[in-house]
């Protein structure tokens, strides 16, 4: 991992960091364990038994500090290891999926399999923005990580949290507080802790609304996008109030999508409270003229807005027009003035930080 750390600093894709590079030594005794737990020894292989439990790694800080960009290069160095990396949101939806179909079967305790299943498939679960403000995750994952954990799984994570803040005022909390003890105790806590986020570095004096949105547009947004999220960029299933809230293309905090994909459907503010709290940055693209004629969607591009304003979220837009001129009639178009208004803010060169 050190190595393929130093070769992007090296081919320049990198900037030098200290407080990560401070934090390549945690990956990397990671990595010795998982190498020495699979290496086979003696009779240890004759008998079938859970593989010796390796300690895994918590990292968590700041947005944009380099956590999933080193959690990456970690998951790439480990190639001999049976590993997964997942968003912890679409894993904790494939583990209730799971449950349900389970609990249908007439399992009584429905995490044994679950855990199992999982258990089968890798030594390595590296997760990414490990976070929890579900009552359903939280009244499960201690049960479910005490199996994984039990099963010989590693987990490498990161987080904006350290694990003592996690589902920080969250219903019934104290059921919660042993997964925190399960952690600490499973996991090596790092927190890193550099100065720059360089998300927004990187945005920095770039345009980030474009108009009109036709073929320039696309270009120009395409080339953020491939910067930003670059290449394995996958859909996420967002679950609102039972509801499932599909963003078509997300990697590392920034989800890609189009006007009619968010707001061409019957989504409401707590759908697009769920999107502004589930990503950094939001590409949104094709934002039509907005009139009577589409109050509906016009409606729903307002409440998105206020919630990505709320939510300090950057936004990258192609629009039909300037955000003014997106909506100059009909009803609602004088509240309008404020959504125009937040879209300018946000595009100023300090938004998000
Ligand atoms: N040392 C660096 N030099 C230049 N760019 C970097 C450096 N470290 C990270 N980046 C880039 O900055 C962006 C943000 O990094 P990353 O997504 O890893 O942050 P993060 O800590 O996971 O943030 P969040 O908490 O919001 O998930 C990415 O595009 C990443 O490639
Ligand atoms: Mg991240």
């Amino acid at each position: 991992m050190t190595q393929l750390y130093r070769a992007r600093l090296a081919e320049g894709g990198l900037t030098p960091d200290p407080a990560q590079e401070a934090v390549l030594p945690a990956f990397e005794r990671v990595a010795a364990d998982l190498a020495h737990a699979a290496a086979p020894r003696g009779l240890g292989r004759l008998i079938r038994r859970a593989p010796e439990p390796v300690r895994g790694l918590y990292l968590w800080g700041d947005v944009g500090r380099g956590k999933s960009m080193l959690m990456d290069l970690f998951v790439q160095s480990v190639a001999a290891t049976a590993r997964r990396r997942v968003h912890f949101h679409a894993f904790m939806q494939e583990i209730h999926a799971g449950l349900d179909a389970a609990r249908k079967r007439g399992v009584a305790d429905a995490i044994a399999p679950v855990a199992a299943a999982v258990a089968d498939e890798v030594r390595l679960l590296a997760f990414d923005e490990m976070q929890i403000t579900d009552i359903a995750d939280a009244m499960i994952v201690g049960r479910l990580f005490e199996k994984l954990f039990a099963a010989g799984v590693a987990v490498v994570t990161t987080s904006n949290r350290p694990p003592d803040a996690l589902y920080k005022d969250g219903l019934n909390r104290q059921l919660f507080l042993p997964f925190i003890a399960l952690l600490k105790d499973r996991m090596a806590v790092v927190e890193l802790s550099g100065a720059t986020d360089y998300r927004q570095t990187r945005l920095a004096g770039e345009r980030v609304y474009f108009h009109p949105a036709g073929a320039e547009a696309r270009a120009a947004i395409a080339a953020i996008w491939a910067d930003l999220a670059g290449d394995g960029a996958a859909p996420l299933t967002l679950r609102v109030q039972g509801r499932d809230v599909v963003l078509p293309a997300f990697r590392d905090g920034v989800a890609r999508a189009t006007f009619w994909d968010l707001c061409g459907q019957p989504l409401g503010p707590a759908d697009y409270l769920a999107i502004a709290t589930a990503v950094r940055v939001l590409v949104v693209e094709d934002i039509p003229r907005l009139s009577a004629e589409n109050f509906n969607q016009a409606r729903r591009f307002v409440t998105l807005v206020d919630a990505l304003y709320e939510g300090r979220v950057r936004l990258i837009a192609s629009a039909a027009d300037e955000p003014e001129r997106l909506y100059i009639e009909g009803e609602g178009s004088f509240e309008f003035a404020r959504t125009a208004s937040r879209l300018r803010e946000m595009q100023g060169a300090g938004w998000g930080t």
